[in-house]
């Protein structure tokens, strides 16, 4: 799969894609992200990618000319599944949108910063818009790293035990069951009895059963769903 950001501030996401598993991800050829400065394509001598909000009010704006000319630009190389818009105001992200998201081959992120992008390549290009959380964050790259995280690890090969995302919380809409390593005792506090029975049967039960009672307990409305 690959993934291009258009990023205003693109040393914010030099980082997130250079550890653990998605640095795997990547050294196996199976996610390829590329970050992309907008300012390369900002207009004139100043390379300006903001302006002043039409109708006045405090912060500036994307300006559209830049957007299209780097979406074009990356347009021309493929075309893309998904045009993603990182924004408060977009579908809430979630593992359904995760799990559908990372069966795709190329998406296109746009991480928006400042008031916000102009409204006209939202109509023009973006095809889905999604927001990470009910809070506003100073602008869309963490957002595109967050998202492309939740992706890159459900990628077929990214996980050692190609199972194991299948377990993880909110996949069957219930949250993971408590884990436990070595010691078996800790401060007084011992691991279940039934992890170290060697009991398969019983270790899946317990583990249903935890997920279930964690999930009653802090998220009842997973359960109500569907
Ligand atoms: N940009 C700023 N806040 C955001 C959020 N919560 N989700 C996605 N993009 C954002």
């Amino acid at each position: 799969m690959r993934i291009d950001i258009i990023s205003a501030l693109p040393e914010l996401l030099e980082s997130p894609f250079r550890h653990s598993i998605l640095k795997r991800a990547h050294d196996k050829g199976l996610l390829d992200v590329q970050v992309h400065d907008l300012r390369a394509f900002g207009l004139g001598r100043h390379k300006q990618i903001d302006d002043y909000q039409f109708g006045g009010g405090a912060g500036m704006v994307m300006m559209a000319e830049p957007l299209a000319a780097a979406i074009e630009s990356l347009q021309a190389a493929r075309s893309y599944d998904e045009i993603i818009f990182m924004t408060p105001d977009g579908v809430l992200l979630d593992q359904p949108l995760a799990n559908r998201l990372s069966l795709k081959k190329n998406l296109l992120l746009i991480a928006g910063h400042y008031k916000g992008i102009d409204e006209r390549i939202r109509d023009e290009f973006v095809t889905l818009e999604v927001s990470i959380g009910d809070y506003v964050l100073s602008g869309g790259e963490l957002p595109a790293a967050v998202l492309t995280d939740a992706i890159g690890r459900l990628l077929p090969g990214v996980l050692n035990d190609e199972t194991s995302a299948l377990f993880d919380s909110f996949q069957d809409n219930l949250l993971a069951p408590p884990v436990y390593t070595r010691p078996a005792e800790f401060r007084g506090r011992r691991a279940p009895d039934v992890l170290l029975s060697g009991h398969a049967q019983a270790i899946e039960d317990w583990r249903l059963e935890q997920s279930l009672q964690r999930t009653r307990e802090r998220r009842p409305d997973l359960l109500e769903e569907e």
